[in-house]
């Protein structure tokens, strides 16, 4: 035994903590050193609504903090490790510090949509097991660390809708995994790095809103399985779509619009599941492209330089939606061929080709009624001779089809019976009658769908939702949905129970809101990425979920909460080292003993002490001045040489950690600051002594 008998930590603190340490006797809890960057973390936040209140109590695993979701099982090192934190709308603000770097286990970062300042930690690049990293809607700023570039299993990477600034990191051609990189809506400048090229699994690139120039990398048209590329509103000064574009076969959806692009238009014939195509208000010449796929939905070139006329081949485009030429130099005859189509009832075409230099019509200008055309400022609204013409060049002509849907469900059924307040209503789609439940509330965006006008799509989408959320056809609802800039399709959706219950129970509740938070619904081409932008658990549902439902607590009560939170997270902290380590003892003892000679790591802004200062600052640890007896030691008060009046924590024996391990906490816990403590002083790791 001899060398082992205490270890502890110096800690000036107000002596209520010492109450707080007895309270854990779990055998499974959260590793120390993740407790400790939760602290920290939290300390970084500004939590407003207090929501985090509860990251105070107990064990961040055990106690289910909210947010915090760990694994089942212990790891390797016998502790419980943290796998996600889910933080997404819950009005933080604050900072995220380095510690987020510490919960190495973490495979799931979600802080969307709050008011977080302050940069991303590179950090968080040290986290390998990372898969989602989430970060959207938030108004971080700095630059993108190169360290953010080495998270091998990295799969979305969304940071949109930020004030991000500088360059994109070559390094971030090491991202093995990535699917998505959602980086528009930032202030990055520079180049797209070719390197991104051997991004082999890369899906989906969002980079639109922001300030890239240089040129478009032609080296992306050999990413196999690239199907969108947003890139609107930056600047290539003038460079050219790379005519290998014209290779990708995987593309879905090419949106270039306002690039400051020039060139003509690449030879797209070969991308046979090209959908959308918008290559409009940049500098393009040269003739509109001959060919394209038959699953066009969408062609936009508006303001443009392009001439010629307009090809033959885009009057058998059976699903086009949107046609949009608008001020080019188009010249020659206008086909009406190009609504020969059938039409089915949720059909729509726009054909805008003001401003040109359009002199004829071939064919009979009778568009059915869902097409609407406009030909202002083209020669041919001059000619007399043309039927109809000037119902379709005034100012006025074909203003836009408005799909900006709202469903009210309306029946038979009667109101007192389904009371709308209590959160219930009629389930609309129901294959009883008169079903009465309560929904889940879902707030849906696609970030960037291949097509323009949703009706068509809505059954297919629906169906798309109910497969991945396993749920039945008439369990959905689309309540609403409009476009937003982007274009972005904003939706809200209502799930309900299924017939014969009129609420979900909790596990299914818990079910499909790991399906939309871990973003399991596949994603379909069409469709494109998506968003959860809200859940809601309203109702009978508001108990249900710690995450989202505000908790109000008693203000008086709150400083006790705390500080006994505080050093709960301390104390579990040392009340694991405390059950973990006693059987590894003698080994540690030796290690450390040949260690603690060479290793002489600096910590800044502590005092590193001799063993002989604490012991004559409690009078060699006598009992009078003992003033707590903690689960890892005793607390002394104890009187610096320069009469600094301290706490001194030495640990029972048993408690002794390897003195790296030691060394990692008191760095971490020199970083907790909070109103109800005085700060860390130093620290003692002297004569097998951890003080
Ligand atoms: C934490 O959650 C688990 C599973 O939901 C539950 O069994 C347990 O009782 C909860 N613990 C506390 C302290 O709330
Ligand atoms: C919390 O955030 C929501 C939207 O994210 C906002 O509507 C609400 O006003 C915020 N509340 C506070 C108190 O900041
Ligand atoms: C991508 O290129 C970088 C260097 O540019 C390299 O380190 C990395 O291993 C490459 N990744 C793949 C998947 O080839
Ligand atoms: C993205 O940026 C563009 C241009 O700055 C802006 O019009 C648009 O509203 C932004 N989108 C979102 C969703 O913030
Ligand atoms: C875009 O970047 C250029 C330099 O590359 C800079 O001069 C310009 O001010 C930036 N524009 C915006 C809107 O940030
Ligand atoms: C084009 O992008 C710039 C920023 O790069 C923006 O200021 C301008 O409004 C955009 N123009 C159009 C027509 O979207
Ligand atoms: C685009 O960048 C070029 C060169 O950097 C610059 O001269 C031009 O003014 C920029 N255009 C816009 C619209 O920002
Ligand atoms: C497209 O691919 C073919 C063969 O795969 C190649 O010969 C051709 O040069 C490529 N075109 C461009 C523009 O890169
Ligand atoms: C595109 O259209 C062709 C028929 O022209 C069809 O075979 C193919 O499946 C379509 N691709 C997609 C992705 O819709
Ligand atoms: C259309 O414009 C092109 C190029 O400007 C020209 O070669 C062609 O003769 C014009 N066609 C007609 C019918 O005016
Ligand atoms: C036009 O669309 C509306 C709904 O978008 C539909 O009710 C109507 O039947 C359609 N008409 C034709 C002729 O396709
Ligand atoms: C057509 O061109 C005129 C003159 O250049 C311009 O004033 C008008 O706004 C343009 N119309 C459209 C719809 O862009």
């Amino acid at each position: 035994m001899e060398g082992v008998r205490y270890c502890g930590y110096v800690f000036i603190i107000t002596a209520i903590y010492c109450c707080f340490m007895m309270q854990f006797t779990v055998a499974q809890i959260t590793d120390p050193a993740e407790v400790l960057a939760l602290v920290s973390i939290k300390n970084g936040l500004v939590d407003n609504m207090k929501y985090l209140e509860d990251w105070e109590k107990g064990d961040p695993c055990t106690s289910n903090w909210t947010g915090i979701h760990c694994f089942n099982k212990v790891g390797a090192n016998g502790y419980l490790h943290i796998k996600e934190l889910r933080m997404m709308a819950m009005n933080l603000s604050g900072s995220l510090t380095p510690e987020l770097g510490q919960l190495s286990h973490l495979q799931f970062l979600n802080f969307m949509w709050n008011d977080l300042t302050g940069s991303i930690p590179e950090e968080i690049g040290n986290i390998k097991s990372l898969k989602l990293l989430l970060l959207t809607g938030n108004k971080l700023s700095g630059s993108l660390s190169d360290q953010l570039g080495y998270l091998p299993n990295l799969r979305i990477f969304q940071i949109d809708e930020n004030q991000i600034s500088g360059r994109i990191p070559k390094s971030f051609s090491n991202l093995n995994s990535v699917q998505h990189i959602h980086f528009n809506n930032n202030t990055l400048i520079g180049q797209i790095p070719p390197e991104l090229s051997n991004l082999s699994t890369l899906l989906h690139m969002l980079m639109d809103n922001n300030n890239l120039s240089g040129y478009l990398p032609p080296e992306f048209s050999i990413l196999p399985r690239l199907r969108i590329i947003q890139l609107d509103n930056n600047n290539f000064s003038r460079s050219e779509i790379p005519a290998s574009y014209g290779n990708m076969s995987s593309l879905v959806k090419l949106s270039l619009r306002n690039c400051t692009l020039r060139g003509s238009i690449p030879d797209l014939s070969r991308v046979p599941s090209l959908h959308y195509l918008d290559l409009s208000w940049n500098q393009l010449s040269g003739s509109l492209p001959n060919k394209l796929s038959n699953n066009m939905t969408a062609i936009m070139l508006s303001h443009n330089r392009l001439d010629g006329s307009i090809p033959e081949s885009f009057s058998s485009l059976p699903l086009l939606q949107k046609l949009t030429m608008d001020n080019n130099l188009l010249n020659g005859s206008f086909s009406t061929n190009i609504w020969q189509n059938k039409f089915t009832s949720t059909s729509s075409l726009l054909i805008d080709l003001r401003n040109n230099s359009l002199s004829d019509i071939s064919g009979t200008l009778e568009p059915p009624l869902n097409v609407t055309l406009r030909l202002q400022g083209n020669p041919v609204c001059k000619n007399e001779n043309v039927r109809n013409i000037v119902k379709f060049c005034g100012s006025e002509a074909g203003a836009e089809h408005k799909t900006n849907n709202s469903v009210i469900v309306t029946g038979a059924c009667p109101i007192a019976a389904c009371p709308k307040d209590n959160y219930y209503e009629y389930v609309p789609n129901s294959p009883v009658p008169c079903t009465c439940a309560s929904p889940l509330i879902v707030g849906w965006r696609l970030k960037s769908p291949s097509f323009s006008y949703f009706d068509p799509y809505v059954r297919q989408f629906e169906q798309y939702m109910t497969r991945d959320l396993h749920l039945d056809l008439y369990q959905i609802l689309i309540e609403s949905n409009s476009w937003e800039e982007g274009p972005r399709l904003r939706m809200q959706l209502k799930l309900f129970p299924v017939v014969g219950v009129s609420t979900f129970n909790k596990s299914e509740v818990i079910r499909i809101s790991d399906i939309l938070q871990y973003w399991e619904i596949s994603v379909v081409d069409l469709f494109g990425p998506y968003e959860l932008l809200s859940f809601t658990l309203e109702g009978p549902y508001s108990y249900l979920n710690p995450d989202i439902q505000a908790k109000h607590k008693n203000k008086g009560a709150i400083i006790v909460i705390v500080v006994s939170g505080v050093f709960a997270a301390f104390a579990s902290a040392i009340l694991t080292v405390l059950i973990k380590k006693r059987q590894a003892k003698y080994q540690r003892i030796l290690s450390r003993k040949r260690l603690s000679a060479k290793l002489s790591i600096k910590l800044d802004g502590l005092r590193s002490f001799t063993f002989r200062e604490m012991t004559l600052a409690t009078n060699n640890f006598d009992h009078s001045n003992q003033v707590g007896e903690g689960g890892y030691g005793a607390v002394f008060k104890g009187i610096l040489a320069d009469k600094t009046v301290v706490a001194i924590k030495r640990a029972t024996e048993g408690s002794v950690q390897g003195q790296k391990e030691f060394l990692t906490e008191i760095s971490l816990l020199s970083r907790v600051h909070h109103r109800n403590l005085v700060s860390l002083l130093g620290y003692c790791d002297e004569e097998g002594e951890q003080v």
